[in-house]
């Protein structure tokens, strides 16, 4: 296994786009590393410059010790599994898998040991002599991992695996990556959009933007300490609601539809500053009658997702969601007010959008 490490590596195609612009990232040995961002932000890019799919312009990058920057992608250790899978239409499931490994020269028992291993790893052993073609989707995605598997590279690139599949296929084939991952212990880079793939696959989660860096941390650390506006509505589903708000006196919040407190130890903003309020739907709750402080909350639609519901609705003249569990009362009336405990309000600076957060939230 290897560390894969990057020093300010950039992309600039021909014909002058800037796909990647400067990114400084060590992905540690052994991790299961996602590349998270919005369509058209370089991820597909970056990964395809650590594979040797495409030069880089600039920067350095490092598979363990040995910098491959002009090494040729068959000699960088690695595999690729993409969401274009693109099997041999013509040759058998096994032969697909033990393919590149007889283009290498790879001993005959050397290659039925890896393809069996693989084989039994991925559930693929009933349909060795199948066809691609008498497989499911999930199958012979499967047979991509496998054939990228029993290559026993230092690291695994992934591209999307995933998109391909049904909605239920892609969380069972989540799970079983994430499970094969547990028993290779390879270091992985996973490149999607989908946040709750990336919440559910990752120990280190990369949210790019534009070609840059917004933020790396453990899941559950981008989730609750987002350096930016951006991290902070890109993950999490129902989105993060953003507010305007004026912060008034140390600790508390004036929004359009009342105020809110907040931890002045963790933010700390002058008097009179215009921020960014954020507030995720799961953190606000129904505010007891008797209660001053909070939002005012007028209902507008529930979308109902089983185990809980969304309340939609506007506060002020900007819209707010909430989360209730589908076993608590909903409220007759449709104004509510609406409160958060100060631990869970996030504040952003208007203009820039980076957190205020007084240790800058992690941010790259
Ligand atoms: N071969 C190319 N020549 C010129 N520009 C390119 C090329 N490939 C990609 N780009 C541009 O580089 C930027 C990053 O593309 P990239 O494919 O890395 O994005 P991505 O994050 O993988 O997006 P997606 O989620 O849609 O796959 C985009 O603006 C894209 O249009
Ligand atoms: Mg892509």
């Amino acid at each position: 296994m290897a560390s894969v490490t990057l020093e300010n590596v950039k992309k600039v195609y021909p014909g002058g786009v800037e796909a990647v612009k400067g990114i400084t990232l060590a992905i540690p040995d052994g991790s299961f590393t996602v590349l998270l961002g919005p369509s058209g932000c370089g991820k597909s890019t970056l990964l395809r410059m650590i594979a040797g799919l495409e030069t880089v312009t600039d920067g350095v990058i490092r598979i363990g010790s040995r910098v491959v920057n002009n090494i040729e992608p068959s000699e960088r250790d690695i595999a690729m599994v993409f969401q274009n899978y693109a099997l041999y239409p013509h040759m058998t499931v096994w032969d697909n898998m033990a393919y590149g490994l007889k283009n290498r020269g790879t001993p005959k028992d050397e290659i039925v040991r890896r393809v069996t291993e693989a084989a039994r790893l991925l559930e693929l052993e009933p349909l060795l002599k199948r066809r691609p073609r008498e497989l499911s989707g999930g199958q012979r995605q499967r047979v991509a991992m496998g054939r990228a598997i029993v290559r026993e590279p230092q690291v695994f690139l992934f591209d999307e695996p995933l998109s391909n599949l049904d909605a239920k296929l892609r969380v069972q084939t989540r799970i079983e990556i994430r499970r094969l991952h547990n028993r290779l212990k390879a270091t992985s880079i996973f490149v999607t959009h989908d946040q709750v793939e990336a919440m559910t696959l990752a120990d280190l989660v990369v949210v790019m933007n534009q070609g840059r860096i917004e933020q790396v941390g453990a899941p559950l650390d981008v989730y609750r300490r987002p350096a930016s506006r951006f991290v902070a509505t890109f993950i999490g589903s129902p989105a993060m609601n953003m507010l305007r708000g004026r912060v008034v006196e140390p600790g508390r919040v004036e929004l359009e539809g009342g105020s809110l407190a907040f931890d002045p130890a963790e933010f700390v903003i002058p008097s009179g500053s215009e921020v960014d309020v954020g507030v995720r739907p799961e953190d606000l709750v129904i505010a007891s009658s008797d209660e001053a402080a909070g939002l005012s909350f007028t209902r507008e639609f529930i979308e109902e997702l089983g185990a809980t519901r969304v309340v939609h609705g506007s506060s002020g003249s900007e819209l707010l969601s909430f989360i209730l569990a589908s076993s608590a009362p909903l409220p007759s009336e449709t104004t509510l007010r609406l409160t958060a405990p100060s631990s869970v309000v996030h504040l952003f600076d208007r203009s820039t959008g980076a957190s205020l957060r007084r240790d800058g939230a992690g941010s790259a």
